[in-house]
């Protein structure tokens, strides 16, 4: 893939070289069964306990509240399915908001199929959750809010300290997707008001297919996978111990590098967007102009259609995205929830393309970027004119 530029690590990220080596005993010699007894099992289990106490060690929480999943996805679906189970003496109403990743959505979705009740607390223009309207959803029988920490689409960062606030004074239990916020932003559990967090190795240099859901201690989280006691009775099945080392050794490489990678985010994000604003007219900024979550620029192009427009920009050799990579790429892709929650009209919402940074980008990338993109939307908007 020489030459390519590749500006969608919201979706995911490249493993890191570091990374695989942690990983590489056990896809080969090392390949016990971590529940197994004898000397194979044990040192399969004891790569499945240090890593649990490096991605513990980096979010600032204790190793028995670490529960390892198979990702981003299942560690939202314990949390929302599990605390919200766990909780029906409490009550069975529970509070999220329109933007969402589709792992909590969707969930809240069946919970509402199971009885539950179940409000979506609506974000101003600027991606944010109005404190006061969440306030206002939470009613004596809220079992549990979920809120995401940044949003994978356009990266508005949320208040949670302050959330978690509302939440714990009434005793309703907190949930925080964290996906696109680890390795961005400091996160420390134990200083915050916030029970469940889920993280995804793949979007920290890690591999996919490995998640994790921090539950403080005590938390009544029913499991939602049966057939064994993995996880202290959380989470059933054989461990993926490659995975769970591989995310081991990210966590800890992501919690350090991190002021100098958010800076370095921060650094591109902003050259592109001076350099899209100087080279083409009619765009428009969804993702925040400052204090959103480093890395992530969403722009709409007028008179452009987004997934025409990623297709051309692929051809020049760069990779970047019409939006969440799950929703993109589907045949009748409709156009992004995220963006329509912030009160973006339907045809903007179609013309508006993510880019999202890494490690590995360089600032002399941007010119190339820039000069595609001119040509690209400039193409694309001609051939529009003459149809
Ligand atoms: C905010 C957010 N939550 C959850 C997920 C799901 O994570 P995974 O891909 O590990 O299932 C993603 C992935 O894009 C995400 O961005």
């Amino acid at each position: 893939m020489a030459d390519r530029i590749y500006l969608d690590h919201a979706a995911t990220t490249p493993l890191r070289s570091e990374v695989r080596a942690a990983m590489e005993p056990f896809l080969g010699e090392r390949y016990g069964n971590p529940s197994s007894l004898h000397a194979e099992g044990r040192a399969a289990r004891e790569a499945v306990d240090e890593a649990r106490l490096r991605v513990a060690r980096a979010l600032g929480a204790a190793g028995d509240e670490v529960v390892f999943t198979s990702g981003g996805t299942e560690a939202d679906a314990l949390a929302v399915f599990g605390a919200a189970r766990g909780s029906r003496a409490k009550g069975r109403h529970v509070v999220s908001t329109t933007i969402e990743h589709h792992a909590v959505l969707e969930s809240v979705a069946a919970l509402r199929d199971e009885g539950f009740q179940t409000s979506l607390v609506p974000v101003d223009r600027a991606g944010r959750v109005r404190l006061d309207a969440l306030e206002a959803a939470l009613h004596p029988d809220t079992a549990l809010v979920s809120v995401m920490w940044a949003n994978n689409e356009v990266g508005s960062i949320q208040p949670i300290a302050e959330i978690g606030e509302l939440c714990r004074a009434r005793g309703v239990l907190f949930h925080v997707d964290a996906v696109q916020a680890f390795g961005k932003l400091a996160i420390d559990c134990r200083s915050l008001p916030v029970d469940l967090l889920s993280v995804s190795a793949h979007k920290i240099g890690g591999p996919k297919g490995a998640g994790v859901l921090v539950a403080r201690r005590g938390l009544q989280l029913r499991p939602i996978l049966f057939g064994g006691a993995h996880e202290l009775g959380r989470r059933a099945g054989t461990e993926n111990v490659a995975a769970i080392a591989g995310f081991g050794a990210a966590a800890e490489r992501a919690a350090r590098d991190l002021p100098e990678h958010a800076a370095h985010l921060d650094a591109l994000a902003r050259a592109l967007v001076a350099g899209i604003r100087v080279a083409l007219p009619g765009v428009r900024l969804h993702s925040p102009d400052s204090g959103g979550a480093p890395g992530i620029v969403n722009v709409a192009f007028d008179g452009v259609e987004a997934e025409g427009l990623v297709l051309r920009l692929d051809r020049l050799g760069i990779a970047a995205s019409p939006g969440a990579a799950c929703a993109a790429g589907t045949a009748q892709s409709s156009p992004s929830h995220v963006l329509l929650a912030l009160g973006i009209s339907q045809a903007e919402a179609r013309a508006s393309v993510r880019f999202s940074f890494g490690r590995e980008n360089r600032l002399d990338e941007i010119p190339r970027v820039v000069a595609a993109l001119k040509d690209s939307v400039e193409r694309s908007r001609a051939s529009a004119a003459a149809r």
